[in-house]
């Protein structure tokens, strides 16, 4: 009988990520058998609650998924039987104190291995560290505290956090968060190149002409401006999400499936591409925009943004990495808010068939004929392999269409949230979707250069109006590598 318990705090219980993914994350995982059977949830925060306020905050933003309705109230009830508050500061080691106090009686004697999530902003970060591991570390299990970004706003910020943090915590005990790790399709790339004897031989500049990581939102920053304007897109999306897609995607094969060996692998990628420079980057912002009566507002149109503010919520960059397989291809990513569609995406572009015979058959942009893999990562997440086909027919017409993995069709299952599979991660001790120290410095180094010439030479975006394509800048950029963006719009279904 497991003599062992898990109890998670989550710091900063009231915000918007405990509530719309946090908790929800928590409680499938505990519908699906997966949390251990002694597990205490306890929200921390400033403001005065009860348990049972909690618990109505807490399930108000539980749902259960289609394959997860049956029992599905009993279930509830017994996880929020689980869920308990603790009012504290965040810079207070005698809350804390009283915290590890009450987590001790539910704990009752047993091994007690504790996680904290710190859902809370990056000013108050290393207080809260500071006072969890002083006060309220497990003294006879493990401590190990998940950390979402930001991690600082360039190197030296992000350098001087993590001097911060271990001063507190060794290194595996700490677990930063970048979610879009925990996505299916991201967890799925490795699966796709390393087993799969069609993809790896071709994964190269041999065969590969670019690669493309796209990331849009059809809304804009609404609410969140003030975070925002502090950090702009290359530090909300680029240099995280799209950059851990990008080193998944490239990195050489690993030793093995372990944390260690694949995080060394990203580490050895991030290092060999070159740092990105002002004329490979457009930033852009979106400025109002009128559709159908509806009034779109501008991002500086938000009250919490300061007015004239130059903050990027649009940028494309073009990136390379210096070595052997990649040498010459260009990397793009694209990551915008209040675009006109809502998706990310890797697209890969393979090259011209040489000497292919049926050039004259294809049409006459024979680029838009070249191999595309897509890995659709969001919404309706689907593989799919553009071919060229012969139009069924006495004539030879050749057409683009896809061989298409599209996972609702093909898996009943709903896919769980990416806080599901790292929560769960986090409790077992499995480091592999979690960033690295090493790791995310080789990632500032590729961005903090450009994001200080940007604000000291005050460079203006693009404005573009919410709901476009953005900024027509990106266009240019793409085509200085001899690129064109891939478009869902083009992708024969
Ligand atoms: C977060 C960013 O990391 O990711 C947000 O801070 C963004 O700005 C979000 O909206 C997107 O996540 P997802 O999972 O909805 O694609």
């Amino acid at each position: 009988k497991d003599k062992s318990t898990v109890s998670i705090t989550v710091v900063g219980a009231s915000g918007d990520l405990a509530k719309k993914k946090i908790f929800p994350a928590l409680f499938a995982l505990f519908y699906e058998g997966c949390l251990p059977e002694h597990f205490t949830i306890c929200g921390y925060a400033r403001s005065k609650m009860s348990d049972a306020e909690l618990r109505t905050m807490v399930s108000k933003t539980l749902t259960c998924r289609i394959d997860q309705r049956e029992n599905c109230g009993e279930k509830m009830d017994q996880f929020l039987e689980r869920c308990f508050y603790h009012p504290g500061q965040y810079d207070s080691e005698e809350n804390f104190l009283e915290l590890d106090r009450k987590l001790k009686e539910h704990e009752a004697g047993r091994v007690a291995n504790r996680l904290f999530y710190l859902s809370i902003p990056p000013n108050i970060f290393v207080d809260a560290v500071k006072c969890a591991s002083s006060s309220a570390s497990s003294a006879n299990g493990w401590t190990r505290v998940i950390v979402e970004k930001p991690f600082g706003r360039d190197s030296e910020s992000s350098a001087a956090l993590t001097r911060s943090l271990k001063q507190y915590l060794d290194e595996d005990q700490i677990f930063r968060i970048d979610h879009y790790l925990g996505k299916e399709l991201v967890e799925n790339l490795s699966v796709l190149r390393f087993s799969n004897l069609i993809f790896e031989p071709l994964w190269s500049r041999q065969y590969i002409r670019n690669v493309q990581f796209i990331f849009a939102e059809d809304f804009g920053t609404e609410g969140r401006g003030g975070y925002f304007d502090n950090y702009g897109i290359i530090r909300d999306i680029m240099q995280n999400h799209l950059l851990q897609m990008l080193a998944i995607f490239a990195m050489e094969t690993p030793v093995s499936l372990d944390a260690e060996d694949i995080r060394n692998e990203k580490v050895k990628v991030l290092r060999s591409m070159r740092p990105l420079r002002l004329d490979d980057v457009v930033v852009g912002q979106y400025k109002s925009h009128t559709r159908g009566g509806v009034k779109y507002p501008a991002y500086t149109d938000d009250k919490t943004v300061p007015a004239g503010s130059l903050t990027p919520t649009f940028a494309a960059a073009a990136l390379f990495i210096d070595n052997a397989r990649w040498d010459g291809v260009p990397f793009l990513m694209k990551a915008g808010k209040a675009l006109h569609d809502r998706r990310a995406e890797i697209r890969v572009q393979f090259r011209h068939v040489p000497g292919n015979l049926y050039n004259k058959n294809i049409g006459t942009d024979l680029d838009l004929a070249t191999n595309e893999l897509v890995i659709r990562v969001q919404p309706d997440e689907a593989i799919y392999l553009k071919i060229n086909n012969k139009v069924p027919g006495l004539g030879m017409r050749l057409d683009r269409s896809n061989l298409n993995l599209l996972y609702a069709a093909r898996y009943s299952k709903e896919i769980p949230d990416a806080y599901e599979r790292l929560l769960l991660d986090a409790i077992e001790g499995e480091r592999r979707l979690f960033i690295r120290s090493d790791e995310l410095n080789a990632a500032w180094s590729l961005f903090s250069p450009v994001l200080k010439e940007l604000e000291e030479k005050k460079i203006v975006p693009e404005y573009y109006p919410y709901g476009s394509r953005g900024p027509v800048c990106s266009h240019y950029l793409a085509a200085k590598y001899k690129v064109r963006w891939g478009d869902i719009g083009s992708d024969q279904q």
